[in-house]
Order: structure tokens, then sequence, then C-alpha cells
């Protein structure tokens, strides 16, 4: 098969290496891809991963067999539908499936009618409603714009005047702000959940939990997230089976009832508490960095699966992990998630893959021949091991040897599962 890749990130260098040992590839092409998949892919830059059409006559003139979707921007945009419209098959959901996460008020709607767990929620339309909702409610409480607003778009008030304020914040959001969706807080340990679905049938991964909040101890701002790792012992097997029973087929089904065939990676962001799992939010593609260590567990052919997705044939299909367990810990640039310097050199690399890390670009460009930053989360390095506490004590050696200027990094990740 013939294989385009669309994205840069971690999670995409992720998907690259795992596609790349597919005995059914053949020509392998990404865009815009990275330094890291260029080890895998042919790169092309000079596509924006959100021109449909160019996508589509680029998919064309290479004799693509299959198109996989990593970001969720293109999927929002209704990339997945272009390249179905002229016979080229993509794994990942359609336009109006990928409001799942392209809309929380979709995704919230959705869950109440079909009776999925979540926390209870209001929708409003001007502040002043939102405002005086709040007032009746009290905190915590949990303030959250409509679309797509980099991860940035939800704010967990701890007190009245924070959440007074976060309704004013939501302005900054533009379309997105213009709707507010306020929620109950839910306490608990959250984790994520991602399965492969033809839009029939459904097979969860293992679970991993990530690390959102950008310093120790869960402090500080939230980011695309600093780390994971996976399996999360948080989700046994009682609590698999209630996810997979009570949240993602229903979920399948519910998207089916209303017309929506869902192909793809669907992610759930779960609260659990006291042996009970809600959900948080749905994501419409494989998580970033949870990818990063739930794919070097996998034993199977993850290209055969993707494209039983976009073929409808998934039914036959099984899935076989290791038993070991896997760590990403995300380095970083000082700075993030706000502003931040690029460009900087970064060194040790191949010391560290030396030391038994896999190495996943997610913010790095090439200067001449030189390995640089270029992004916020600048590389994903994961390690595996039979056992968590081992993966743990590998991924620091191998992080203590990379180095560049203002490298910022979470010392405690999966610490809470070593506990
Ligand atoms: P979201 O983008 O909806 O996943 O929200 C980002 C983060 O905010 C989540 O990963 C949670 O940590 C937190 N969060 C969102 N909704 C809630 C909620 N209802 N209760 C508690 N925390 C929440
Ligand atoms: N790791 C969070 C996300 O992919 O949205």
């Amino acid at each position: 098969m013939n294989v385009l890749l669309i994205g840069g990130g971690g999670r995409e260098h992720a998907l690259a290496w795992k596609i790349s040992q597919s005995p059914k590839l053949e020509k392998f092409f990404a865009i815009p891809g990275s330094p890291g998949i260029a080890n895998f892919a042919e790169c092309t830059e000079n596509i924006s991963i959100e021109d449909n059409t160019a996508l589509v006559d680029f998919a064309k003139a290479n004799a693509i067999d299959l198109v996989v979707v990593g970001p969720e921007a293109p999927l929002v945009n209704g990339l997945v539908d272009a390249l179905n419209a002229a016979e080229i098959k993509a794994f990942g959901p359609s336009k109006i499936a990928a409001q799942i996460e392209g809309s929380k008020i979709f995704a919230k709607c959705l869950m109440k009618k079909y009776g999925i767990p979540t926390a209870d929620f209001r929708i409003f339309y001007n502040p002043e409603d939102a405002r005086n909702y709040i007032r009746q409610k009290g905190a915590p409480i949990v303030i959250k714009a409509n679309g797509l607003a980099a991860g940035k778009g939800v704010i967990v008030a701890q007190t009245l005047d924070e959440a007074l304020s976060a309704v004013d914040e939501m302005r900054n959001f533009g379309d997105a702000g213009n709707k507010i969706l306020v929620e109950e807080f839910m306490d608990g340990e959250e984790a994520s959940v991602l399965a492969l679905t033809d839009g029939e049938k459904i097979i969860p991964l293992i679970a991993a939990q990530d690390h959102k909040r950008v310093d120790d101890g869960d402090k500080g701002l939230n980011t695309g997230g600093m780390g994971a790792y996976a399996p999360a012992p948080i989700v046994d097997a009682k609590i698999a089976a209630q996810v997979e029973e009570k949240i993602l087929k229903p979920t399948i089904a519910a998207l089916k009832s209303e017309g929506i065939i869902y192909r793809g990676c669907l992610y759930a962001g779960l609260m659990i508490q006291n042996g009970t799992a809600k959900v948080v939010e749905f994501n419409c593609r494989f998580g970033d960095p949870e990818t990063q260590v739930v794919l070097p567990l996998m034993e199977s052919d993850l290209l055969e699966l993707m494209n039983a997705c976009a073929e409808g044939n998934l039914s036959d299909k099984k899935i076989s992990w290791s038993k070991d367990s896997a760590v990403c810990v995300i380095m970083a640039s000082g700075g993030y998630p706000k502003f931040y310097k690029k460009n900087l050199p970064i060194d040790g690399v191949a010391k560290a893959k030396a030391l038994g890390a896999m190495i996943f670009h997610a913010g790095t460009k090439l200067k001449g021949d030189e390995l640089v930053t270029s992004g916020g989360r600048v590389l994903g390095v994961t390690t595996t091991a039979p056992t968590l506490r081992e993966a743990v004590d590998k991924v620091y050696k191998c992080v203590e040897v990379i180095h560049f200027d203002n490298v910022h990094y979470r010392k405690d990740i999966a610490a809470r599962a070593l506990k």
C-alpha cells in the first residue's frame, strides 16, 4: 500500500514509526512530516494540511491507497470527506463525525440524549445568563468555549470569582467563545482510552494516562500534554469493561442513530472516581503524547488495522499487546505553553537512542545539518520495560543526556501509578 500521513508532531512520528513496520507498506509520504518522520517517509512541507484540494491532488498524483490523518484540524475541516469524494480511502472521521471534538456542545448533547455518563452541563448564549447560573451553582465549576481552542478553551474554576471572570475570558476564543458551556466539576483521576472503530465494531487500545499541567505535582498551566504512560492501572479490568460497554459502544451506536458513521480513532478522555468512569471529552483522533506510549506496546500491524477501519471491515480483527510498560517524557521549550525561544541546538539524541530510548520529534527542524528546536513541545522520549518502575528509571536516564537551552520537562511522569 502507498500511504500518506498528514501531520508533523510527536503523535505522527509515532504513527509513522509503527506504520513503517507493516509488511503491507510500499511507498510512504508525509505532509508536512518532520525531521523524525523523514526517517520513514518522504516529507513535503509546502502543502498546507488545511488545503483539501491540494491534498487530494497530491494523493491522486502519488497513487495513495490510504491517507492517515493525525491532527484534529484537517478532520474538522472535512479532509476525509474530500478524499472519499475522490475515491481515496482515509483513516479518520468525516467532518460531521469529527464534531465530537470540534463542538463540545455537539458532544455533550449527544451524551445527554443517549445516557452516556458525563458531567451535568448547561449551554449559554449570553454571558449574563452564564454568570447568573454560576452564582446559583457556586464553585468549583468548569467553563468551556465551544470549538477547537487548541486545548485552551477550558477553565476549571476553584472559586466563584475565577468562574465569573472565566466567562469574560471566553470572548478571547472568537466564534468558539460565543456559546458558553458551564459544567459540573468532576473530581477523580483522569485517563485516556483510545479506540479503533469502523463505525460498527470498536477495539479499545490499552489505557494511558497523560499529564496535562506544565509543572510537577499537576501545577501550572494546562498544556497539550507533558508526558504519558501505559498501561494506566487506574483503568482496571472492571473500568475497562465499563468504558467499552457504557461509553465507547453506546457512543458509536448513538452517532449511527444520528446517521453518522464514525471511522477512525475515538479518544475518550475520562474522569474516574469510586469505580465509575465519566467522559470529560471526546477527541476525534489519537492522543498526543498517549500515542507515543500506546503504539510501542502494540504487537499487531497498525496499517492493517487502520485500513480495516477505513474499509469498514474491522470485525475479524484483534490487537495483541506486549506485557511491558511504556513511559514518555516530553522535553519542552522553557516558557511553554506561553512564550518560548526557538532555533536552539539540540544535543544528545543519538546518545539517548543508544541508551534504549525512542525519540519522537514534536517540534524540531534541521538548520543545515543541525537539529534545532521549533516548537513548544520539542521531543518525546519513550522507553519500554517489563515494569513501569524500570521504564521510568530508564526514561529519565535517557532524558538527562539530551540538552537544549531552557529545556523544561516534568520529573514526575507516572509517579501516581508508582505510589
Ligand atoms: P477538555 O479540553 O474538555 O478535556 O478539558 C481540559 C481539562 O480540563 C481536562 O483534561 C480536565 O483536566 C479538566 N476538565 C474538563 N472538564 C472538567 C470537569 N467537568 N470537571 C473537572 N475537570 C474538568
Ligand atoms: N493528550 C491530550 C490530547 O491529545 O488531546
